[in-house]
């Protein structure tokens, strides 16, 4: 039998890793979450090739093969591709050169995770933002996009105070800044200039939405028994963002049920067109029964890391499944928090003390990434908890995290 190249339905005919009938995946960014996805996919028999651009990455280190290379050089992606031949292609992160994927994938020569179209629109805000409020006009914050200081301050007086303002190209926070008033317009622009991924790019200015909280929505698109594509929700999970990265996050987030049902709605809408399988972080603002939506991301969320705790089938495993053509089940284990833990140093090969008391309260477990150089604000690590309700996993998480001392060993 032929193996099942770039079928829709992989899982239907899994093969031998590392043998001629192979089912292949590559990972394009291997970091934590990479690292996660890579490991489900391993414990389904499948053979991972991991990219990223720096040696010994996360999941470089339980990879079968691994490679280093700038993914955003379409060229060498492209070698790269031809070399491995693999069945699935699975974007990691945004920063690659996604409009070789969309050729790649027009040429019928692979398929990209959920599509090379999903990975194109959301690598850049512009793409996703307009898509999603303009065609199909679901709620965002108001938002207009700058390419100079003069249009930015345009951008800024015409969306009124407070704004945020963001490099088209970025995440993580990455020159990201709140905008209280004109006075200070250039400094977020000067900002938001060494934060993006492209120098002096594009800014996008948005309305401040005063919300009450905001959730990720995992969202995944699976086939279910009946052979057809079903979507299906994981419970909301609750996060809070420090300068636009998380530190942590906990599930369930508790809504009202007018809010989760246009949750459910937004969610549904954007990832039915983004299309394909697997999964989906849709990051919401709720405000009372309102929801925003504020953006997506077409792969697993930093912030559903608590689904290792709190779900039978962490989002990782999902993913994995989803994206095989397998059935998923996204249901709730126990409330459960995750904690991140930094770097807190800038220097290669750290160690971590404290892990064993970290492990002494009740319910916790610990993940460290293994990067091979840590940075201040680098996330090396996180702390999972489940208890009988997500304040006391919370609290426990955050306990947890503390206990783990990164150091320089000499
Ligand atoms: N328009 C907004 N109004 C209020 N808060 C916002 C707005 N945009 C972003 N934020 C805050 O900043 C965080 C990061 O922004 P986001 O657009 O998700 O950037 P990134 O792609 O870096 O994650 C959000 O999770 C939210 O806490
Ligand atoms: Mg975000």
């Amino acid at each position: 039998m032929n193996k099942p190249t770039n079928s829709q339905q992989v899982g239907s005919l899994i093969g031998t890793p590392l043998s001629r009938t192979a089912t292949k995946v590559m990972l394009l960014g291997s970091g934590e979450l990479g690292k996660e996805v890579i490991t489900s996919l391993q414990r389904l028999g499948i053979e991972v090739i991991a990219l990223d651009r720096y040696p010994d990455a996360p999941g470089h280190q339980v990879a079968h093969r691994s490679h280093v290379i700038d993914m955003t050089d379409g060229k060498a992606l492209a070698e790269l591709i031809a070399l491995e031949n693999p069945d699935l292609i699975v974007p990691e992160i945004e920063a690659i050169a996604t409009p070789t994927l969309v050729e790649l994938e027009n040429a019928g020569k692979v398929r990209v995770i959920p599509t090379a179209r999903a990975a194109w629109l959301t690598m850049n805000r512009e793409g996703i933002r307009r898509l999603v409020a303009e065609e199909l006009s679901l709620p965002t914050s108001p938002y207009r996009f700058a390419d100079t200081l003069d249009e930015m301050r345009a951008a800024c007086d015409a969306i009124g105070y407070p704004c945020i303002v963001k490099p088209v190209m970025s995440s993580s926070g990455k020159g990201q800044s709140k905008v209280d008033n004109a006075s200070e317009v250039d400094a977020a622009w000067e900002y938001a200039a060494t934060g993006g991924r492209v120098k002096n790019g594009r800014v996008i200015v948005e309305g401040f939405v005063d919300f009450d909280y905001e959730i990720t929505l995992l969202t995944v698109r699976a086939i279910n028994a009946n052979s057809q594509v079903e979507t299906q929700y994981c419970e909301p999970i609750g996060h809070v963002q420090v300068h636009g990265d998380y530190v942590e996050s906990w599930q369930p987030q508790i809504m009202h049920p007018k809010a989760l049902e246009n949750a459910r709605h937004i969610a549904k809408k954007v990832t039915d067109d983004l299309g394909g399988l697997g999964l989906f972080g849709v990051e919401l603002f709720v405000k009372n029964e309102m929801v925003w939506f504020s953006e997506v991301s077409p792969r697993p969320h930093d912030t559903g890391m608590v689904t290792m705790a709190s779900q039978v089938q962490n989002e990782f495993e999902l993913h994995a499944k989803a994206i095989l053509g397998l059935p998923v089940d996204t249901s709730l284990r126990s409330p459960a928090a995750s904690a991140v833990i930094y770097g807190q140093h800038n220097a290669k090969a750290i160690a971590f003390e404290g892990v064993a008391e970290a492990l002494a309260i009740p319910g916790t477990d610990i993940r460290l990434f293994g990067k091979p150089e840590s940075f201040e604000r680098r996330r090396m690590g996180v702390a999972l908890a489940t208890a009988k309700d997500t304040d006391t996993a919370r609290v426990n998480a955050k306990q947890a995290a503390a206990k783990v001392k990164p150091m320089i060993v000499d």
